[in-house]
């Protein structure tokens, strides 16, 4: 293992890249987050602000400590800017031809030593590995929202991914602060094809009618103990991102269990993406309560 990592890039600066940087920047590292959207950069950026302002309330961080936090964390909508990192971790939209298309800048921007990593939910880390100059410096990292709060990574080994790059990659992850399991490069990896099933059937149940929404939400919390009923968890997820993730797995695997339902579909055409897009299965405000 040679690669020491300093600095790290975080490209998507959206529910996941945000919490992604947040956790960076917090653990040690100088992080720069590339987001090409300036009005959700800064709504990024003013969430980590959030984020790390309720840690120091709460007795979680002191005010010195965020202040060293921030001074570690910079925004830019200048992907050149990520040139100088050993790692960059990709968290933009769930869409092939996007993060392919992106890793492809990259290949050209960063030295070939650098390790790129996914925070893919469903697409093939092979795939994308192959869409750089660098496939055996790929893997996926798959974080789960929110980043600061949940204690999982998922680390993803492509077919050509080097054993040298997954033990950086483990070591990372665990820097982090986080929980390393490692999967496969098969379709939703561990968490994803277990929960991307049971979170459609969800809808399926809604549209057939079998109970309210509040109702389904209510059986699996206090039936089950699930921190969050099903509908609340995708409006939680974002819609759009669900419905993505469906399509490739369905696409992947041709079971009917991952094929999305139509009206997740008809609500992601709607433009109701959940929480971030203020309605989605439920109505809400600008601080995320439900209405
Ligand atoms: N950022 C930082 N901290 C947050 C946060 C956020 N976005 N949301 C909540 N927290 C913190 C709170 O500050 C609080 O901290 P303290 O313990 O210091 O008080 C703690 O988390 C608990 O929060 P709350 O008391 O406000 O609310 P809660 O008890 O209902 O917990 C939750 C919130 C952690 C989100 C919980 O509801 C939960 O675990 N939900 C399920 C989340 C889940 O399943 N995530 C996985 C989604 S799937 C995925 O990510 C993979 C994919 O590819 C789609
Ligand atoms: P999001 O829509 O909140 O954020 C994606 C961001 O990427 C957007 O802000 C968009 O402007 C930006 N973007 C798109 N193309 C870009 C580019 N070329 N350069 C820079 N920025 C670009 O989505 P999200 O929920 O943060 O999901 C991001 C990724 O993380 C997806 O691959 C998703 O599957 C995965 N993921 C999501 C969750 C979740 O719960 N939402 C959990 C784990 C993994």
């Amino acid at each position: 293992m040679a690669t020491r990592i300093e600095k790290v890039g975080v490209v998507g600066c959206g529910l996941m890249g945000s919490g992604i940087a947040e956790v960076c920047a917090r653990q040690g590292f100088q992080t720069t987050v590339c987001e090409l959207d300036p009005t959700i950069l800064e709504r990024g950026m003013a969430s980590i602000r959030r984020s790390l302002d309720k840690a120091v309330t709460r007795g979680k961080l002191d005010a010195s400590t965020k202040d060293e936090v921030l001074g570690r964390l910079r925004g830019t909508a200048e992907l050149a800017s990520l040139a100088d990192c050993q790692v960059v971790i990709e968290a933009i939209v769930e869409d092939r031809v996007a993060k392919q298309a992106l890793f492809g800048e990259l290949s050209t921007l960063c030295p070939k030593e650098t390790i790129f990593a996914s925070n893919t939910s469903s697409l093939s880390i092979t795939e994308l590995a192959a869409a750089t100059d660098r496939p055996a410096r790929l893997v996926g990292l798959h974080f789960f929202n929110p980043v600061p709060v949940m204690p999982l990574v998922e680390l993803v080994r492509g077919v050509a991914t080097s054993d040298n790059v997954l033990e950086i990659m483990r070591s990372f992850g665990e820097a982090l602060g986080k929980v390393v399991i490692t999967a496969q490069d098969a379709p939703g990896f561990v968490v994803n094809r277990l929960l991307i099933p049971f979170l459609l059937d969800a809808v399926r149940a809604l549209e057939q009618g079998v109970a309210s929404r509040e109702d389904i939400d209510q059986g699996m919390k206090l039936g089950c103990g699930h921190p969050m009923g099903p509908l609340t968890l995708l409006d939680f997820v974002g819609l759009d991102t669900t419905y993505s993730i469906a399509q490739i797995m369905f696409e992947e695997f041709k079971d009917p269990r991952y094929a999305a339902p139509p009206l997740l579909k008809r609500l992601v055409l709607a433009g109701f993406h959940g929480r971030k897009s203020g309605r989605g299965f439920y109505e809400y405000d600008a601080d995320g309560g439900v209405k």
